[in-house]
């Protein structure tokens, strides 16, 4: 099984990994929690790159590029191997990121990610996406918490530094892939306690075990 973790920033989509794990495993899966951009040894030099604040001048055609050829590796190297030997791969956002931010956020064309995609993902699709949602300015403020406090890298912040109009335009395009995906997207409120949240993930998680 294939599930992936999409959100804006500060969803809180990582925290709720190790809970997602610990109910898997219980439920027999042999779990792998991996994430996008940074999965392998070669996509952590790609992912320093990408999130670096002092690479103002990256070209979001490159940076859609570097993003396609991060995911590339992932795949080859990792993510198809895992899944082939019958473990449960957990991804922390995976191409529907690089739909939303590069094509809604950066205004790529749409066109040219689908034809990446097609190349990139040779047809391979989560069976589940769930979409941590929340307002912008809960994120965001959540999100610089951290890294005030040292519990986020501010090594990475090149995204975080965005206006709060991108990050508007990636909580959209977000929901838009929900509603056009149904079957595969679970949306959960993402704007309360850790707590109440890992309820909802466990719940999905649940829910989609049985009808899988
Ligand atoms: P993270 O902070 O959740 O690890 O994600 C890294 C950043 O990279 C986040 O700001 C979203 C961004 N991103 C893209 O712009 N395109 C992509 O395809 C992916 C996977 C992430």
């Amino acid at each position: 099984m294939f599930i992936t973790l999409e959100g804006i920033e500060g969803s809180g989509k990582t925290t709720q990994l190790d809970p997602m794990v610990a109910f898997l495993t219980q439920k027999g899966h042999d779990c792998i929690v991996t994430r996008e951009p940074g999965g392998t040894r070669i996509g952590q030099q790609i992912r320093a790159i990408l999130l670096d604040p002092h690479n103002k001048a990256l070209d979001p055609l490159s940076e859609l590029l570097l993003y396609a050829a991060d995911r590339a590796q992932h795949i080859k190297t990792k993510i198809i191997p895992d899944l082939s030997a019958g473990k449960t791969v957990i991804c922390d956002r995976f191409f529907d990121a690089t739909t939303v931010y590069q094509g809604y956020g950066r205004d790529l064309d749409i066109s040219i990610i689908n034809m990446l995609h097609q190349i990139v993902l040779d047809g391979l699709k989560p069976d589940l996406t769930i979409l941590f949602d929340l307002p912008v300015e809960t994120g965001l403020s959540r999100a610089w918490k951290q890294i005030n406090d040292g519990s986020r890298s501010d090594l990475e912040t090149r995204f975080e530094k965005e206006a709060l109009a991108f990050h508007q335009k990636i909580r959209d395009g977000y929901l838009e892939l929900a509603k056009r995906e149904p079957d595969r997207f679970r949306i959960i409120d993402a704007g309360g306690s850790k707590e109440t949240v890992k309820e909802a993930v466990t719940n999905t998680l649940s829910l989609h075990l049985k009808t899988d």
